[in-house]
């Protein structure tokens, strides 16, 4: 199959192009389009066939439901049972990076929620997405447009590297502004908790609901996840990665990085903007500066797939603090380097 990359003007939308990908998903095909977060491989998130061809050409576990996206919150209501006062309240944050978990309406193929009684939905902001969804004028499923376990892809080139050949049609809407998915909070029981941190924090959705919590399997790397995708490896370069996290973390990245040098070993370096130049000798990515972690989210995943391309064998990379959008740029961090952090 011959995969096309249309470039979409953000400032200039080419109904032409919208039409193309709507029509193509409502004829039961894949099409990847840009999000906010991350691209994502859509398919009619009504039509069981269409979303088995997401697991196939993804090769997804088939136990790792799929997110339904919206273009307006009237869609909502034929795809859930039930919609709570604390869901109503985050409404306020849609459309953006954040997804909610609902018991799911009859409506919902078994394929998109694996064989569950919930059902993920998320209402983007971008605006090419919007549109598409709205042409279409039905929910899409998309999870990220990555083969299974890759970093998910944030712009056209990375999605087509994964896809080429699998998909007719790759939307390009230039580079995803966040660059980490989106935020998953499970409202489809008594306490809300957050499934996957995202772009929304638990300090900022405690501020609407301060009874959210994080799952378990968030806080304490033993327990089995509620969200069947947080279990697996993920978001993984080819290379071997280190996280090292504090303040001599820096120095020790240069230590570790020259010494790998010496043994013969292809090291790349992900470190801030200010350390940027004393590793000049070394493959290296700036993940900007240390005070901006909306840069430093923007850039990873773009980042791991560059290094793979450098050809790197190992990856020396400096992570942050546990907290804030820093908890969701660790829990990405962590399984791309397999549990490899070091706290120095
Ligand atoms: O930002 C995003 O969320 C992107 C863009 C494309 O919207 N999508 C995305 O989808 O990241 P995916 O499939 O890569 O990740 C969805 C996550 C997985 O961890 C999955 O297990 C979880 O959401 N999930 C989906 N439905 C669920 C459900 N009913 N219960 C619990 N977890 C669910
Ligand atoms: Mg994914």
């Amino acid at each position: 199959m011959e995969t096309e990359v249309l470039k979409v003007d953000r400032d200039n939308i080419d109904q032409k192009i919208i039409k193309k990908a709507a029509n193509l998903l409502k004829d039961g095909k894949l099409v990847a389009i840009p999000t906010e977060t991350v691209y994502g491989l859509g398919a009619n998130g009504l039509d069981d066939l269409a979303c088995r061809k997401i697991f196939e050409t993804k090769n997804r576990p088939a136990d790792n439901p799929l997110i339904l996206h919206i273009s307006n919150i009237d869609m909502l209501y034929n795809l859930v049972e039930g919609v709570s006062d604390e869901a109503r309240k985050l409404f306020d944050l849609w459309p953006g990076p954040l997804t909610m978990i609902f018991k799911k309406s009859k409506l919902i193929p078994d394929t998109v929620t694996a064989g569950g009684d919930t059902v993920a939905i998320r209402f983007p902001v971008d605006k090419i997405a919007r549109e598409i969804i709205s042409e279409a004028n039905l929910p899409i499923a998309a999870p990220s447009a990555n083969i299974s376990g890759r970093p998910s892809p944030t712009n056209a080139v990375d999605c087509f590297f994964d896809l080429n050949g699998k998909i007719p049609l790759i939307v390009d809407g230039g580079e995803s502004k966040i660059g980490i998915e989106s935020t998953v909070i499970d409202l489809s029981e008594d306490v809300p908790t957050i499934l996957r941190p995202g772009f929304y924090t638990l300090e900022m959705l405690r501020e609407i609901l301060p009874n959210v919590r994080l799952d378990d399997a968030l806080v304490d790397d033993n327990v089995v996840p509620k969200s069947p995708g947080q279990k697996y490896k993920h978001y993984a370069p080819k290379a071997r990665m280190q996280v090292y996290v504090g303040k001599r973390a820096s120095d020790f990245i240069y230590k570790k990085a020259k010494s790998y040098k010496n043994q013969g070993i292809h090291v790349g370096v992900l470190v801030f903007e200010e350390d940027i130049d004393r590793f000049d000798e070394f493959d290296r990515i700036s993940f900007g500066s240390r005070n901006d972690l909306n840069q430093m989210s923007h850039t990873l995943f773009s980042s791991l797939r560059q290094m793979d391309k450098l050809g790197v064998d190992l990856i020396l990379a400096e992570g942050v603090m546990d907290n804030n959008l820093g908890k969701s740029i660790m829990n990405r961090m962590k399984k791309s380097a397999a549990g490899n952090i070091e706290y120095l």
